[in-house]
């Protein structure tokens, strides 16, 4: 199948490819003529893209598919805070069944891939002697392969010491087949056990060769530092790239002689930060008066220093957050604002954050990106450049995940009557 015109990640210049056994085969550059290297082979499927822009698909590196779609069950988070979301799930998670876990994060994952999303890290809370919905989300991931790829986190919401079996719950989830490793240290009752439970995690990761992805400081208490002890633990046992630190919210509270002496360590541990834009806006800064903190991690900072910074959306209509449909380009309007990443420039370079940058959270490597050889994962966007994307809202036109279409969407037709 050969593509004509398409405008790959902002180029200024147009570019055919074409795709054959769900791979991407062949990349040529349209000249001025408008003539490229690329010939239609006879009976090829030729698809112009007309100068719509191109990327490869979205990553979504951070959400809970087994909360999501529960907002308001049994009630609404009156409060807006992370601690009334858990004693909220705490009590809904009882509810959840195999099937219904299954088909609420089903439903989910279809809005999410209809944004143009395809390859999603998911948590799932382990802190539940049954482990029902992390039984259920392995499951729904071996079911999706090859349509959208799953990551799976064993995640204990409630903590790993601080909750009855913590520590042999996340072993079991780690047996049963998670593919990540996370924690909660700042949710723990104590310091000690929240430097511990990371450390726990840590041997977990080596033992069963799986990443991490920490819940890690999404608190405003600039006393809370999981995160030095968690790079520490990367840079130490070299397990560097393949560990992500989520939230990290504590970060805006740090005082900046500390935030500059930790930067250092940040940089050389090689971890990779996830900042939930949307969701931590919502929550945080919930104990302030006036000034109210945003509550987001210092991104720009980060990505400053040379570290790899992804947006995710974290929830979707749950305890934490009863609003969204999973699309990407929201989180990343919202991401922009809040971090005030607004030259244009910045903006034009925005989409990396759910894009390139999630996936090496992900570690995705060789399976992503628009490039000879690699599989054909890319999506089509309803507008000539990012900037008029995100302005616009532009729909996803259509996703291709291994050279098949999984989604495509209609344009919206909107005219002026005046
Ligand atoms: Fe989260």
């Amino acid at each position: 199948m050969l593509f004509r015109n398409a405008r790959l990640e902002n180029s200024s210049s147009l570019t055919d490819f074409r795709i054959a056994d769900g791979k991407f085969v062949e990349l040529s550059t349209v000249k001025e003529d408008g003539t490229s290297a690329l010939l239609p082979l006879p009976q090829e499927e030729v698809i112009d893209l007309g100068g719509k822009l191109v990327l490869p698909p979205f990553v979504e590196p951070h959400i809970h598919l087994d909360s999501a779609l529960t907002a308001g069950e049994p009630r609404f988070n009156l409060s807006g805070t992370l601690f009334e979301g858990i004693d909220i799930w705490s009590e809904r998670k009882h509810a959840c069944t195999h099937e219904e876990v299954k088909e609420r994060a089903f439903a989910a994952l279809q809005m999410m891939a209809k944004n143009g999303v395809q390859f999603v890290r998911s948590h799932a809370d382990c802190t539940d002697p049954k482990l029902t919905a992390l039984r259920a989300l392995c499951e729904l991931r071996d079911e999706l392969k090859g349509t959208m790829e799953l990551q799976i986190v064993a995640f204990p919401q409630e903590g790993i010491h601080s909750f009855p079996n913590g520590k042999e719950l996340i072993r079991k989830a780690l047996e049963i087949g998670a593919d990540v490793v996370g924690a909660i240290p700042h949710f723990e009752f104590t310091r000690e056990y929240s430097v511990d439970s990371l450390n726990y995690i840590i041997e977990l990761a080596q033992e069963f060769d799986v990443l991490v992805d920490v819940h890690c400081d999404e608190i405003d208490d600039g006393a809370s530092r999981g995160l030095e002890t968690l790079a520490a633990r990367a840079l130490e046992t070299g397990l560097a790239d393949r560990v992500t630190a989520s939230h990290t919210t504590a970060t805006h509270s740090y005082n900046n002689a500390y935030f500059s002496k930790l930067t250092r360590l940040l940089r050389m541990s090689e971890i990779n930060f996830v900042c939930n834009p949307l969701v931590n806006t919502h929550l945080q800064g919930r104990f302030d008066t006036y000034p109210k903190r945003r509550g987001v991690t210092r991104v720009k900072e980060l990505l400053e220093a040379g570290c790899n910074v992804a947006f995710g959306h974290d929830d979707v209509r749950d305890p934490w957050y009863p609003m969204g449909d999973g699309n990407p380009m929201d989180v990343t309007h919202m991401g922009i604002h809040v971090n005030q990443m607004m030259g244009y420039q910045q903006i034009m370079d925005s989409y990396k954050m759910v894009t390139h940058n999630a996936a090496r959270c992900l570690h995705l490597e060789d399976n992503y990106g628009i490039a000879a050889g690699r599989p054909a994962h890319f999506i089509v966007l309803n507008a000539d450049t990012w900037y008029d994307a995100l302005n616009t809202r532009a729909e996803v036109l259509s996703s291709y995940h291994g050279g098949k279409l999984i989604a495509q969407t209609q344009p919206r037709l909107k005219e002026i009557l005046f």
